[in-house]
């Protein structure tokens, strides 16, 4: 059994904070495992502060995108690449169980894309994905699917 469940994010305008932050609030009494979360933009120096996660984990990443369409134009990832560089820092994809996508339906197609990308690259699944802050029900059914994930081992 793992002894903790981590929740590794990133956020730039405060909706993934929140999310995560519900979330635990959420998981906490369901689970004797210790809920951490952890911020990659607390981990200011980039690379400098990185460390290996000996421990399974899911990634929450908002999208930024500069640019293109998500079709047929090249699309940018902004802001959000600290969370990649961590994940890739020493192989800590292999810890990741999945990602969850967040973004504004809006974007149409750009809609979560980068958390697609990640799973594309890192080789992990997209687990779910949710808009802006999320809703209560997005908190239950993410939540429930991590709990499974976690008891599962
Ligand atoms: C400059 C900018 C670009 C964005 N690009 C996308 C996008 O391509 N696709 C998408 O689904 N959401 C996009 N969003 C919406 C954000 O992903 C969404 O607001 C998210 O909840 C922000 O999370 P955060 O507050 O944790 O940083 C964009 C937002 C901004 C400000």
């Amino acid at each position: 059994m793992t002894p903790s469940i981590n929740l590794v994010y990133i956020s730039l305008s405060g909706n993934t904070q929140s999310f995560v932050n519900r979330l635990k609030a959420y998981l906490q009494p369901k689970t004797n495992l210790p809920v951490n979360t952890i911020n990659v933009k607390d981990l200011v120096k980039d690379q400098e502060d990185f460390f290996a996660m000996t421990d399974y984990f899911v990634a929450f990443l908002p999208t930024y995108l500069e640019g293109g369409n998500g079709l047929d134009s090249g699309d940018v990832e902004i802001l959000t690449t600290p969370l990649k560089n961590f994940i890739a820092f020493a192989d800590n994809y292999r810890y990741c169980y999945g990602v969850v996508g967040s973004g504004n339906k809006n974007f149409n197609n750009q809609y979560c894309l980068t958390a697609k990308q990640y799973a594309e690259t890192f080789g992990f699944p997209v687990l779910d994905d949710f808009e802006l802050r999320g809703l209560t029900d997005d908190i239950e059914r993410i939540g429930d699917k991590i709990l499974e994930l976690y008891t599962a081992q």
